[in-house]
This record gives C-alpha cells, sequence and structure tokens, in this order.
C-alpha cells in the first residue's frame, strides 16, 4: 500500500517542518487538499502555499482539487509540477477534455468520485485517467467518520479497470485508519490518503505511516 498523507490535519504555522516530517517518515506522496469555498464548505490554499510545501518536500505532490472550475486551477497549479491533479467528475461536465488537458501539461490526471457517485458513471473515463480517487467521506474536511460502503465500491471499480485501463491506479480518501486498511487492501486500492491518523497517531507520524503499509 502506497500512503499520502494529507497536509490539511498539519500545523499550518510549521507547515514546512510537517511537510518534512511526513516525507522522512516514509510517505510516498504529499497529498494536498485544494478547496474553493463553493464546491465543498470549506476554503484552503492556492499555489502561493503550495508552491512552498513543494519546496519542503522531497516527495511528489498528488493534488486533491475540490472546486468548480476545474480549468481555472489547473492552470493554476500546473506549475508546481504536481504528479497528480485530480478533479471531482460531479463538478465537470468535460471530463474526458479535462483528464487530455493535465496529460498535455506532464501531469498524470486522476478522477475523484463523491461517496454516493455511480461507479459505472466512470467506465468509459478509465481510459484517460492514472488514478480513480474514491472519497470515503464527504469531501471537506479530515477528521471524518470512514464510510463503509467504500470497500464495495472499490472491488466493483478494480473490475472495471482490470477491463478497460489495468495500469490505472486506485485511491481512498478519508476516514483511513489501522482498523479499515487490510479491508481496503484486499478490494484492490493501491494507495491511501489519511490526514488526522498520520498527523495525530499517539506514537508519532513515523509509526502511523508504517502502520498503514500492509
Ligand atoms: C477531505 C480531504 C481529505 C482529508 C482526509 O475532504 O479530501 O484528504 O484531509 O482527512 P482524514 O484522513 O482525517 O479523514
Ligand atoms: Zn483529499
Amino acid at each position: 500500500m502506497l500512503v499520502a498523507p494529507s497536509i490539511l490535519s498539519a500545523d499550518f504555522g510549521n507547515l514546512s517542518q510537517d511537510v518534512k516530517a511526513i516525507c522522512d517518515g516514509g510517505c510516498d506522496y504529499v497529498h494536498v487538499d485544494v478547496m474553493d469555498g463553493h464546491f465543498v464548505p470549506n476554503l484552503t490554499i492556492g499555489p502561493v502555499v503550495v508552491e512552498a510545501v513543494k519546496k519542503a518536500s522531497t516527495k511528489p505532490l498528488d493534488i486533491h482539487l475540490m472546486v468548480e472550475n476545474n480549468n481555472f486551477f489547473i492552470d493554476l497549479f500546473a506549475p508546481i509540477e504536481p504528479e497528480f491533479i485530480s478533479f471531482h467528475i460531479e463538478s465537470e461536465r468535460h471530463a474526458n477534455k479535462v483528464a487530455n488537458k493535465i496529460r498535455e501539461l506532464n501531469i498524470r490526471p486522476a478522477v475523484v468520485l463523491n461517496p454516493h457517485t455511480q461507479i459505472d458513471s466512470i467506465e468509459y473515463l478509465l481510459q484517460d485517467v492514472d488514478m480513480v480517487l474514491l472519497m470515503s467521506v464527504n469531501p471537506g474536511f479530515g477528521g471524518q467518520k470512514f464510510i463503509p460502503s467504500v470497500i464495495e465500491r472499490a472491488s466493483r471499480l478494480k473490475e472495471l479497470i482490470e477491463k478497460r485501463n489495468p495500469k490505472c491506479l486506485i485511491e481512498v480518501d478519508g476516514g483511513v485508519n489501522k482498523q479499515n486498511i487490510e479491508l481496503l487492501k484486499n478490494a484492490g486500492v493501491d494507495i491511501v490518503v489519511a490526514g488526522s491518523y498520520v498527523y495525530k497517531h499517539p506514537d508519532g507520524i513515523k509509526s502511523a505511516i508504517d502502520s498503514l503499509k500492509v
């Protein structure tokens, strides 16, 4: 299992130290939650801060857009050269066009589904993306409770991926911890995002990351 800690649970007063801590703790990606205050009821960070995250990080960035205007935000973040940019299917009428635009910018495109969006609705988009991110909470905030139906959803997605684009990765985001990591692994999940579990673990960041590497 690859681990992408979410910096949403970091101390923003000590952001560069908190980014270094997850990198030193052995994370695979640094997950960056971009919220616009419209698509989700929360507002986070823009390119000025993400540029600082990039400087502090020794690992590639995984940018998760929770925004209404995907094109605008893709142009804003592309110069920071993240590994992935993911956009929500619920906010995009021209998903295939947006995925191709991200790829033309030399960034790996990913599509995100909210907990109640039909998996089968993206079957014909799978050939255009390198990753599908399944939300296991309603996006907007860290520290929410894991919605267990994501396990069944990941298994269904895995079937479609085998058929349409076997290289496509599955990522799950929200409420991930030691209690659900094995179930996620068995369902075919490749990468987990974890915010509060990693930053608030009583034994420290490194043990938290290690415990998710199943
Ligand atoms: C939620 C964000 C998540 C969040 C995860 O909208 O997309 O990345 O930070 O936080 P935890 O792991 O605390 O649920
Ligand atoms: Zn996220």
